[in-house]
C-alpha cells in the first residue's frame, strides 16, 4: 500500500468519488470526519459503501476508521460494518499494543458470528495521538498477527499537549511533533509493518504537499495518508520506486548474488555493504508487491 485515502462516511457523494481515486486503501471514516448526531447513520452507509465496492473487480483496500476505544461507540460501529466484511479497521487514538490486542478480540467475535476467516479483518493504529501513547510505541512489535501498519497522527496529539500549533510558519513540524513522527516510523519497522505518514491537510498546497511526501520516503516511510482525491495521484508517484531506484536496487542483488561471501564491493565509487543489500531487497521487494 502507498496511498490511503480518508473519506467521510457519511457523505454518499465523497464515497462514490473515492473508488475512483486511484488511493490503494479507502479509510472510511465513522471518527472525527462524522458529527455526533450522524454516527447512526453514517454505519449504515459505511456498510453499504463496504458491501458494494467490494464487489468490484479492481477495488481498493476498504478499512473502516471506528471510534476508540473508550468512545462508548466502537462496539456499535463494529456491529454495524463488521457483516459487509472490510479488509481492515483503523483504530484511532491507540494507546499501545494492548489496544490492538483488545480491537482484535471484538474482531474475532463479529468474524465468527458473520462466517468470516478468524483473523482476516486487519489493523492498522494511529499510535501518536496522546502523549502517553509515545511511551509506549514499543508495544506494537507482536501485539496481533492483524497489524498492517502503523501510523500517527498530529492534530489529536496536538490537542492533548496543549499546544498552540503543530507546524511552524514554513509549514515543517515543529519538534515534539517531528518526535512523534520519528518514533512512529520506528514503530513501525520495529514491528515488521508498514510506516504509514499522517495527512497534509492544507489540501491547496500542492508543492508543500509533494515536499512532504518526498521526505516521507526519504525518511522511510512507504506510504501515506490523503485526505482529498487530487492528492492521491502525488503519493502513488513519489511512494511507487523510481525505474532508476529498481534498476540500481537489481544492480547491487546481481553483485552480491554473483559474488558469495563478499561482505563489501564498490560500485560507481561508492561503498556497498549489507545494509545497502537489505536496503536493495526492501525496493526489489515493493516492486514486486
Ligand atoms: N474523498 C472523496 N471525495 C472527496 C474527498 C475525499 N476525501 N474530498 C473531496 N472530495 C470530492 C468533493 O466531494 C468534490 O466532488 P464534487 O465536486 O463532485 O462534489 C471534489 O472532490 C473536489 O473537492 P473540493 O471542492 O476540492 O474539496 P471540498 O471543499 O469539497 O472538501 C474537505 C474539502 C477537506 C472537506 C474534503 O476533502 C474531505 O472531506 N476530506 C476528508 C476529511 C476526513 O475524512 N478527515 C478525517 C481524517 S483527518
Ligand atoms: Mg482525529
Amino acid at each position: 500500500m502507498r496511498s490511503l485515502l480518508f473519506v467521510p462516511g457519511d457523505s454518499p457523494r465523497k464515497l462514490e468519488k473515492a473508488a475512483g481515486s486511484g488511493a490503494d486503501v479507502l479509510l472510511i471514516d465513522l471518527e472525527d470526519s462524522v458529527a455526533p448526531s450522524a454516527k447512526e447513520a453514517a454505519r449504515g452507509m459505511v456498510r453499504d459503501a463496504v458491501e458494494s465496492l467490494r464487489g468490484q473487480d479492481r477495488r481498493p483496500l476498504l478499512y473502516v476508521r471506528v471510534n476508540a476505544l473508550d468512545s462508548g461507540l466502537i462496539e456499535a460501529d463494529l456491529d454495524a460494518v463488521m457483516p459487509a466484511h472490510p479488509d481492515g479497521i483503523m483504530l484511532p487514538k491507540s494507546a499501545s499494543g494492548v489496544d490492538v490486542q483488545h480491537l482484535a478480540a471484538k474482531l474475532a467475535v463479529r468474524e465468527a458470528e458473520s462466517g468470516l476467516p478468524d483473523g482476516g479483518t486487519k489493523i492498522i493504529p494511529v499510535a501518536t495521538e496522546m502523549a502517553r501513547a509515545l511511551f509506549a510505541l514499543g508495544t506494537y512489535r507482536g501485539a496481533s498477527h492483524r497489524l498492517a501498519g502503523l501510523t500517527w497522527g498530529a492534530e489529536d496529539l496536538a490537542a492533548d499537549i496543549g499546544a498552540e500549533t503543530n507546524r511552524l510558519a514554513d509549514g515543517t513540524y515543529t519538534d515534539p511533533f517531528r518526535l512523534a513522527r520519528s518514533l512512529a516510523l520506528f514503530a513501525a519497522h520495529g514491528a515488521e509493518v508498514d510506516a504509514i505518514d499522517t495527512v497534509y491537510t492544507d489540501f491547496r498546497n500542492d508543492a508543500g504537499f509533494l515536499a512532504e511526501c518526498e521526505a516521507a520516503r526519504r525518511d522511510g516511510f512507504t506510504a501515506k495518508m490523503a485526505i482529498h482525491p487530487a492528492q492521491v495521484p502525488v503519493i502513488n508517484a513519489v511512494f511507487t520506486p523510481s525505474e532508476e531506484a529498481v534498476a540500481k536496487a537489481r544492480r547491487i542483488v546481481d553483485a552480491f548474488a554473483a559474488s558469495p561471501g563478499v561482505g563489501v564491493i564498490g560500485m560507481d565509487g561508492q561503498m556497498v555493504d549489507r545494509p545497502h543489500l537489505r536496503q536493495a531487497e526492501r525496493v526489489l521487494a515493493r516492486v514486486r508487491g
